[in-house]
């Protein structure tokens, strides 16, 4: 057994972003929508930088309407990493994306989602959890609306409330009545910072948000002081090592931050973000993590101990995964 096989716990993980480029493909195809301009002539997802990925990323989502074309999206990504090893996954569901904000929309597509979810637990033993998000480059207003949605089905399953997008749009702290609200609902918070932004968007996200994890956060590794801060405080990263390469923050894994990081005293925990876009998986992160800092079986049980203490799930939901 490699280290590679170990159970995996995965908290960052787009909902869209896990769909596979055959997925959106054949409902393109059943949908007569033609979507080749997004593809490489070998198959994959074809974008140059991070805007051109969240536009690919949004053109992709146009074919996934419906509340069945969901479920079948549920199923296809919890297939997938299961076969990956991960045993408990958190993914980020925008209703941006589920019927435009609409509460009863939101409702039949988050119906859809959870029962595909109760189908593959019992066939490929995973847990999915959902993290309702707003996208940022769509501005405070409809952040509001993901907020409300959130709120009003927060519960056992939809758990907590975050945020990403493009971080060059507005500051952390103008989506603070969304976050506010969510956090009045019960739901945990966690946004993407730090990826595109720098040190300053992760300690805007600590403090203006009052989050408990951060989504990537690898930048705070430009400020120290921001490091210890994150220490003390006990926030947990989302790092997603493959696309930040993929993405062009670091050259390759060994550049990565994540030893550091960890060195320090920050609680990191591994995802893989968008996983066909950024030709990974959970398997994939743990053999190049422990290529390029020789972390061992040791090594990559603390860490996924760190992501199941982190993981916004009940107690006993906790207690059954470990
Ligand atoms: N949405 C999907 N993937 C993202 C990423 N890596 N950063 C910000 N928003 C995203
Ligand atoms: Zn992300």
């Amino acid at each position: 057994m490699t280290v590679a096989d170990l159970p995996k716990i995965e908290l960052h993980l787009h909902h869209e972003g896990a769909a596979p480029p055959a997925f959106i493909r054949q409902l393109a195809h059943e949908k007569k929508v033609d979507l080749s301009g997004i593809f490489k002539p070998d198959g994959s997802y074809d974008f140059r930088d991070f805007a051109h990925f969240l536009s690919v990323y949004e053109a992709a989502c146009a074919v996934l309407k419906t509340p069945e074309d969901f479920r079948r999206l549920t199923l296809a990504i919890l297939e997938e990493s299961a076969a990956n090893g991960v045993v408990y996954s958190e993914t980020f569901l925008s209703p941006d994306f589920c019927g435009g904000g609409d509460l009863h929309a939101w409702r039949d597509y988050l119906a859809a989602i959870q029962d595909a979810a109760d189908e593959a637990e019992g066939k490929f033993e995973i847990t999915l959890r959902g993290v309702v998000t707003c996208v940022r480059h769509f501005g405070p207003d409809k952040a509001k609306r993901s907020a409300l949605c959130a709120a009003e089905t927060a519960g056992d399953w939809i758990t907590g409330f975050g945020m990403g997008g493009n971080e060059a749009m507005g500051q952390q702290a103008d989506f603070k009545w969304a976050f506010d609200c969510a956090r009045e609902a019960g739901l945990r918070l966690t946004t993407h910072a730090g990826e595109f932004g720098g040190p300053e968007s992760v300690r805007d996200a600590v403090r203006a948000l009052g989050v408990e994890r951060v989504g990537h956060g690898v930048r705070a590794i430009e400020d120290l002081d921001l490091v210890h801060e994150l220490a003390d405080r006990g926030i947990t990263l989302e790092v997603c090592p493959g696309s930040n390469v993929v993405l062009g923050l670091y050259p390759d894994f060994a550049a990565h931050p994540i030893a550091r990081l960890r060195e320090a005293g920050v609680k990191v925990t591994v995802s893989t973000d968008d996983p066909p876009f950024f030709h990974t998986t959970m398997r994939r992160e743990y053999e190049m993590l422990a290529q390029a800092f020789g972390w061992d079986a040791e090594d990559f049980a603390a860490l996924n101990d760190t992501a199941l203490n982190a993981a916004f799930c009940d107690e006993e939901t906790r207690a059954r995964v470990r």
